[in-house]
């Protein structure tokens, strides 16, 4: 069966809208990505109030200028992130897509987020499932088990912060913008990682449980004892130092992953979310893990791309109109 989706996600600081038909998911018939970066930058992370506010004016922006190109008869199902993300934001979405389906009569397909950060890789390779999934994003580090296209298990998550916090909360500690992570790999490429030294936290053979605040405390006192790095982010130990921090989180995650695959060892790894864009993961994981399939950079940070090709795996779960008026939100997901 076929169908045409249109999709939203709003799940934290990106508002995107995109439609695909089924036939070629590949290739949205529209997609729009707005990012709230910009509005971020003065606090330095995500503020869950200004997103909010930031979604309710972008997501009509984005749906009038849809409308500039479709007409409703388009539509056959409407998709949204419903789970995990922050409340605000998801009630944006969500309430704009409840909207559409009380005007035009249509159904909703609710989709988990984290599952689409790595069912974005349908879109270009032909993973079997089941599989083995490392994701890496901004609010989630998690290795979990795809059984099948609606069905996902986790079998570990960070007890703390995600890498990708590691990455943010370490580069404002250094004094970059948010989103530290592109800038950290970028300056990364230029530096050595073994200059100086970062401790892989929860190190120890027995113990199969992830963690990154450590890093980020262990690069705070770092500073304090070596403050002239900072003075220079163009020279050498500025990018030293991105380079040795960058290798810490990306050594904690390939160690962790080995720990937590053990009984799924012949799965093939598929990893996704923001920090799957990182330069040096994607070569290490690349270079020494069996099977692996990244998720293109340009599907790995917050996108409906994600959620559209998610639905698109999901149709038989469309709840129909008017039952989709009671779909509500999750900001967690419980293991
Ligand atoms: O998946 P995502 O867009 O948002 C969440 O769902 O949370 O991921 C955003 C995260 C940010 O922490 C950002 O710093 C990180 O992805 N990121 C990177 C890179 N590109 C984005 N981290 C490391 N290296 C990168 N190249
Ligand atoms: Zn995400």
């Amino acid at each position: 069966m076929s169908a045409k989706i249109l999709a939203i996600e709003s799940s934290c600081d990106e508002t995107s809208l995109c439609f695909i038909d089924t036939e070629s998911p590949e290739k949205p018939l529209f997609y729009q990505t707005i990012s709230h970066t910009e509005a971020m930058l003065p606090w330095g992370g995500v503020v869950p109030e200004v997103a909010s506010r930031n979604h309710s004016v972008k997501v009509i922006h984005l749906i009038k200028t849809f409308f500039q190109e479709f007409s409703p008869r388009d539509i056959d199902t409407l998709a949204v992130t419903t789970h995990p993300g922050l409340s605000g934001p998801l009630l944006t979405g969500l309430g704009a897509m409840k909207t559409l389906a009380l005007r035009y009569q249509k159904p909703i397909i609710p989709i988990n987020h984290l599952l689409a950060h790595l069912e974005a890789i349908h879109l270009h390779h032909q993973v079997p499932y089941p599989y083995l999934g490392l994701i890496v994003s901004g609010g989630h580090t998690m290795v979990v088990k795809v059984n099948k296209q609606q069905e996902m298990s986790i079998i570990r998550s960070t007890l703390d912060d995600a890498a990708g916090e590691a990455f943010d909360k370490g580069g404002k500690l250094m004094g970059l913008d948010y989103p530290a992570g592109p800038l950290i790999d970028r300056y990364a490429q230029e530096g050595s990682s073994q200059a100086y030294s970062f401790p892989i936290p929860l190190k120890n053979k027995n113990n199969p449980e992830m963690s990154f605040s450590g890093l980020k405390n262990a690069l705070r006192t770092f500073l304090e004892k070596n403050p002239d790095i900072l003075k220079d982010t163009n020279a050498s130990p500025f990018k030293d130092l991105c380079a040795s921090y960058q290798e810490a989180i990306i050594q904690t995650l390939w160690f962790k992953l080995q720990q937590n695959r053990q009984g799924y060892e012949n799965l093939p790894l598929v990893i996704g979310g923001g920090v799957a864009c990182n330069s040096r993961l994607r070569s290490l994981f690349g270079e020494h893990w069996q099977e692996v399939f990244f998720v293109p950079p340009a599907l790995c940070t917050d996108n409906a791309h994600m959620i559209a090709q998610t639905a698109a795996l999901q149709l038989d779960r469309q709840i129909p109109f008017p039952q989709c008026l009671e779909l509500t939100i999750q900001t967690r997901i419980s293991p």
